[in-house]
């Protein structure tokens, strides 16, 4: 009787260990799960885009670096023209850039494409004067020193997909080749920009014509 009552104890004991370690092991491989989930979150497959990342409410201007961030202040100001010359209001401008090591560096919260692109980031969209502004510090030149210090900026609207024009350079910079030179847009439209200081913040004008 003795051994039977024994027995029945030992398997109920074996059956609460058996739940026990099913609960676990399916937290484990929930928990687990969910970690890879989030590894694996894919990235955007457009590895230049970011109008998709932008926030609903957008003003003209916005600030990408504030005061925090290492570096010398700079405010990128222009006016986007549509193709008759008249202004383009509510073109959505995305620009990313690196930090003062040259680096697209990532905070760790970062979604979308600022997993590639880092948190030096913004969006403004045009205002009725095709006006945009974007506050920020001048960037510097990837470590590799391969390419200029630039801003990389996309364009897109309600009726146009997003596109990617060539990069803001500046043109103190040693690192411009004489064929960036000799491709540049004249005038107000070029990209290489000869920055001037007011109040210690570097100012820079780029107007953008809209593609056809
Ligand atoms: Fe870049």
């Amino acid at each position: 009787m003795q051994h039977k009552f024994l027995i029945t104890e030992i398997s109920s004991i074996l059956i609460l260990l058996t739940f026990l370690n099913c609960t676990n092991s399916t937290e484990s491989k929930s928990s687990g799960a969910i970690t890879q989930v989030k590894s694996q979150e894919p990235l955007p497959k457009c590895e230049w885009c970011g109008a998709m990342d932008a926030p609903e409410e957008l003003s003209w201007s916005t600030t990408i670096a504030d005061e925090n961030e290492p570096g010398e202040r700079l405010v990128l100001n222009g006016t986007v023209f549509n193709q008759d010359g008249t202004p383009a209001a509510g073109v959505l401008i995305y620009a990313y850039h690196t930090n003062l090591q040259g680096i697209y560096e990532k905070k760790g919260d970062e979604t979308g494409n600022g997993k590639r692109h880092g948190h030096l980031r913004g969006w403004v969209r045009t205002d009725a004067q095709g006006r945009y502004q974007f506050k920020t510090i001048k960037p510097a030149a990837y470590p590799s020193r391969s390419e200029p210090a630039h801003v990389h900026f996309t364009l897109s609207a309600a009726d146009m997909p997003e596109y990617w024009i060539k990069s803001t350079l500046f043109d103190d910079d040693p690192l411009i080749t004489s064929g960036m030179r000799a491709d540049n847009d004249k005038g107000k439209f070029a990209r290489i920009l000869s920055l001037t200081k007011n109040d210690g913040v570097w100012v820079g004008e780029r107007d953008i014509k809209l593609k056809k």
